[in-house]
C-alpha cells in the first residue's frame, strides 16, 4: 500500500461520498440551473445555492451572492487580477507566491502593470511592516497568499490587511494550502477577495473552486468572462448584479455537487479539528526528523506559523531521484523540483535544485508519517 504525502497537489482521499453525489448529479439529475423551470432544474439550483451557503459559513462571510463559483483557484486570481489592474498600477506580492499569481501578474506586467515582493527571509517568515517602504501612490492591490505550497510557512495576512486598510489598500488572497486546512475568515482578515480551490483541503474534485468578494470590491473587478447567464436575456450586455456578474456559461454541476457535499464533511469534522489532526501528525514529522543526517527541513519549525506541507531538501542528492526512489522503493508519494514557484525556492535557497514536499491531508496517519520517516533516514543516510 502506498503512503499519500502529496494533498498540497491535490487531496486524496476526497470527503467520503463526493463521487457518489457527483454521480447522482450525472446520472439522475443531469438539469442545468437558471435557463429552465422543470424540477429537477430547480433541484439542482437548490444544491447550488446550498454550496454557495456552505462557502460562506466555512469563510466567514455573509453574502452568497458574493461566492462566486470558479473552474478553480488559477481561474480565480486571473479573474481578479485581470479585472482589477490596470496599465500604470503597482501591486504587492509577497516572495513566495506561486504561478497562479505571479504568471497572470507577469503578462500584466509586460502591458505596464508594476509590481513589488515583500521580501521573507530564509524560513519564509514575512515580516508585515517590510510592506510600508513598498507603498507608492500608484500601488492599487496586495494579492498574497495564506501558506507556502512549498515550505507550509503561514503569511502574516492579519497583520498585513490592517497595514492596507489604513491606506485604503485592498487585500485579496490565495487560500490554496490553508482552505480546509486552517481557519481562513475572509471578515476577521480584511480581505476584498478570497480564492479557494474544491480540490485539495477541501476535499472536492478538480476543476470547481470559489472566489468570495466584498460587495464593493466586486463592483471595482471588471468580469474577465463574460457570457449568457440565463438572466437578463433580452439583453446583450452582462447583467450588472451578483453573482452572475461573474458566472457566465454553464457551471461544473456535477463539481458543485461534489463540492457542496465535501464542504458538508469539512463542517462536520470542523477546521480546528482538522488544523489539529494535521499539526500533530506535522510536529511528529518534524521532530523524527532531528537526528537524521544529510537532510534540510526548508521552513519554519514553528509548528503555530506553518500548515502541513514540509519541504526537504536531500543534501548532496539529487531531489528529483529522491523522489523517485520515495515512490519505487516505498511506497511513498510526494511531490519534488519547483512546485510552480521559483522565487519562494529562491527565497528558501533552494533554486534550482528543488525539494521533495511531503503534504498532509485528514487522511494521514502516524503509521503514515513513520513510514515516511523510515524511508528519509533510509535514502539521507544511505
Ligand atoms: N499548487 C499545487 C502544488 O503545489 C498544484 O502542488
Amino acid at each position: 500500500m502506498s503512503v499519500y504525502l502529496d494533498n498540497g497537489a491535490t487531496s486524496f482521499p476526497k470527503a467520503p461520498g463526493v463521487g457518489e453525489a457527483m454521480l447522482d448529479y450525472v446520472n439522475n439529475i443531469g438539469a442545468n440551473v437558471n435557463r429552465s423551470t422543470y424540477e429537477a432544474s430547480s433541484e439542482a439550483e437548490m444544491v447550488l445555492i446550498e454550496c454557495r451557503e456552505r462557502l460562506c459559513t466555512l469563510f466567514g462571510t455573509e453574502d452568497i451572492t458574493h461566492a462566486v463559483f470558479t473552474p478553480g483557484m488559477t481561474a480565480g486570481l486571473n479573474m481578479l487580477l485581470k479585472g482589477f489592474l490596470s496599465p500604470g498600477d503597482h501591486v504587492i506580492v509577497s516572495s513566495l507566491e506561486h504561478n497562479a499569481m505571479m504568471r497572470p501578474i507577469r503578462q500584466l506586467e509586460a502591458q505596464g502593470v508594476e509590481f513589488s515582493r515583500i521580501p521573507a527571509d530564509s524560513r519564509g517568515i514575512t515580516d508585515p511592516k517590510d510592506i510600508l517602504p513598498l507603498i507608492r501612490p500608484n500601488t492599487r492591490l496586495v494579492a498574497i497568499m495564506h501558506a507556502s505550497n512549498v515550505c507550509g510557512t503561514l503569511l502574516p495576512v492579519k497583520e498585513i490587511s490592517d497595514i492596507c486598510r489604513e491606506r485604503g489598500l485592498p487585500v485579496i488572497l490565495d487560500a490554496a494550502q490553508t482552505a480546509g486546512h486552517y481557519p481562513v475568515n475572509m471578515k476577521e482578515l480584511g480581505l476584498s477577495a478570497l480564492c479557494v480551490p474544491g480540490h485539495k483541503g477541501l476535499l472536492g474534485p478538480q476543476g470547481i473552486g470559489a472566489l468570495m468578494l466584498d460587495e464593493e470590491f466586486a463592483k471595482r473587478v471588471e468580469p474577465l468572462i463574460s457570457g449568457g447567464t440565463g438572466s437578463a436575456s433580452d439583453s446583450e450586455l452582462l447583467p450588472p448584479y451578483m453573482p452572475d456578474r461573474f458566472e457566465s456559461g454553464t457551471p461544473n454541476m456535477a463539481g458543485i455537487y461534489g463540492l457542496k457535499y465535501s464542504l458538508g464533511f469539512v463542517e462536520g469534522r470542523g477546521i480546528e479539528a482538522l488544523r489539529a489532526h494535521e499539526l500533530a501528525l506535522t510536529k511528529r514529522f518534524i521532530d523524527g526528523l532531528d537526528g537524521i543526517a544529510n537532510v534540510r527541513l526548508c521552513g519554519t519549525r514553528q509548528l503555530d506559523r506553518r500548515v502541513g506541507v514540509i519541504s526537504l531538501d536531500f543534501i548532496g542528492q539529487d531531489n528529483a531521484e529522491v523522489a523517485f526512489r520515495l515512490e519505487t522503493e516505498f511506497g511513498i508519494l510526494t511531490r519534488c523540483g519547483l512546485h510552480c514557484a521559483p522565487n519562494a525556492h529562491k527565497t528558501l535557497s533552494t533554486f534550482p535544485q528543488g525539494t521533495v514536499r511531503f503534504s498532509l491531508g485528514f487522511a494521514n496517519t502516524e503509521e503514515d508519517v513513520d513510514r515516511a520517516l523510515e524511508a528519509v533516514r533510509r535514502l539521507a543516510e544511505g
